[in-house]
């Protein structure tokens, strides 16, 4: 049994290792030495608690942790990488109803937590950490599951809107802190379980007008609402580590919400309100989508474009992990520098579903890390670019943000790829993206549509090109 002294010496090493592993989840480069950091560091934690007297029954301990295992690892194995987003707002969800039972546990029985008197009063200190615990959690809970059934496409990912829909908020919000004040006034599980049952609510009605455009912050912010949620549970628990990593994910979140805002030029307040983005109209220029003329070609003449260009740059979208099309992009990539043409990968900051999910499907090809630019460096090269290769990608591509300030996206910056000389674009048809909106790219002279799925597309370009 380690001395407390020990323990806390631990928490810091422990919280150190994860302070590093955020460091390395930073880059595509260092986020596999960040991520063994990190697995370090939560291991260490995790046998530290174990070890510690206040543990009493390893049997229930080691059945929850074969129970949880055996369903994190099928479903580890089962997700497929496109499915990842929804996974991930899912965990949030656990993080959060884990938050919730905790706090009814401690609320139920608060001398065996150690947060009341020998009469069961609880202390005031552990009313408020109960009440923040309780409804960030609660909400984190809700909203997640929210955020899960618009990811995985059971609910609409339309903004869903009602008159009086902000006062709505607002009044729950209101009866919420007041139900917590009261609680911390009395203790009283009255105002507890009002608290809960608004904050539940609450979560749910701040997600369902998040229109389809504004769910990557949604995304980050839950991430970060699950982060406060583990360090309330920390200050319930008396748990100092669990209350540095919640901190930490809740303040590495919260930055990635802001770095999120400022890439699709939102502020985070508007977002947090919902109701924007994804009531995106049908038609442009009177036209439905898909109904204009456009350029269209076979995989032999992308591959002459191609060919024929110094300088190409690719830029994938969520089509190219649906594709699965990431080593057959690779081998073509090699083909093309072998061949002397200079080739760049232009990353948007909300291409796909979930924050870096381009650089991780880069990396798992062993694409190299020095071709692969940021939207912000690769913006400017456009204008010397001879092709543009669009794959898989629609909004993050799509002019109207600039030129259209109907558009949902509007002041969303995009990938300027029509700047570039040709511009081939390769996708199953001329449905929408995730946004919903008509693409103008699609029907310029330059463009030339290449209609087919990502990864045989790239496989043809391949077999022309040789
Ligand atoms: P999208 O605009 O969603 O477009 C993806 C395109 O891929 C679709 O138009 C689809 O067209 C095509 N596609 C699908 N399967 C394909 C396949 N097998 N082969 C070839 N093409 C295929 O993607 P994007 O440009 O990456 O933009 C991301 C969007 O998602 C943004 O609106 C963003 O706000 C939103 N979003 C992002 C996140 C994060 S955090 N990144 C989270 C939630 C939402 P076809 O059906 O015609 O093939």
């Amino acid at each position: 049994m380690l001395s407390a002294n020990m323990v806390e010496l631990a928490y810091l090493f422990a919280a150190i290792l994860i302070i590093f592993a955020l460091k390395g989840l930073a880059s595509p480069e260092s986020a596999r030495r960040g991520n063994m950091f990190g697995m370090l560091g939560l291991g260490l934690a995790a046998l530290v608690t174990l070890q510690m007297d206040s543990v009493h029954n390893y049997a229930w301990i080691v059945a929850a942790v074969a129970f949880g295992g055996l369903i994190g690892g099928v479903a580890a194995r089962k997700v497929p990488m496109t499915h990842m987003p929804q996974t991930v707002a899912f965990m949030h969800s656990l993080v959060g109803l884990a938050a919730v039972m905790i706090a009814v546990s401690a609320f139920l029985d608060p001398v065996s937590y150690g947060i009341a008197n020998a009469e069961g009063g609880l202390y005031m200190a552990s009313r408020i950490e109960l009440f923040l615990g309780t409804f960030i959690g609660a909400i984190t809970f809700t909203a997640s599951l929210v955020a899960f059934g618009k990811l995985h496409g059971v609910l609409s990912g339309k903004p869903l809107t009602f008159a009086g829909q902000h006062l709505v908020n607002l009044v729950l919000g209101i009866i919420m802190i007041g139900a917590g004040v009261v609680f911390c006034m009395t203790g009283g599980a009255l105002p507890f379980m009002l608290m809960l049952f608004v904050a539940m609510v609450l979560g749910v009605l701040l997600i369902v007008p998040i229109g389809g455009a504004d769910m990557p912050v949604i995304v980050s912010m839950l991430n970060s609402y699950s982060g406060w949620a583990a360090a309330g549970i920390g200050f319930t628990l008396g748990n100092n580590m669990l209350i540095v990593a919640g901190a930490l994910v809740g303040s590495s979140g919260a930055i990635l919400s802001y770095i999120m805002c400022k890439a699709m030029n939102r502020s985070l307040f508007n977002v947090l309100l919902g109701g924007f983005g994804g009531d995106a109209p049908a038609t442009v220029g009177g036209a439905a989508i898909g109904e204009r003329p456009v350029h269209s070609g076979a995989a032999e003449d992308a591959a002459f474009l191609i060919k024929n260009a110094r300088s190409v740059v690719i830029v994938p979208g969520y089509g190219l992990a649906v594709a699965r099309a990431q080593h057959a992009l690779k081998e073509l990539v090699e083909k093309l520098l072998a061949m002397d043409v200079e080739v760049k990968f232009a990353i948007h900051p909300v291409a796909g579903r979930m924050p870096g999910h381009m650089n991780v499907l880069l990396a798992e090809a062993d694409v190299p890390y020095d071709i692969v630019h940021e939207m912000d460096e690769i913006n400017p090269e456009f204008g010397d670019t001879d092709v543009a290769l669009v794959i898989g990608a629609n909004d993050v591509t799509n002019p109207s943000a600039k030129t259209d300030p109907a558009s949902p996206i509007y002041g969303m910056p995009i990938l300027e790829v029509s700047k570039a000389a040709h511009v081939v674009v390769i996708k199953r048809s001329l449905s929408a993206g995730y946004a919903g909106l008509d693409n103008d790219l699609f029907y310029m002279d330059k463009t030339m549509m290449l209609f087919d799925d990502a990864k045989k597309a790239c496989e043809s370009i391949l077999q022309a090109l040789d």
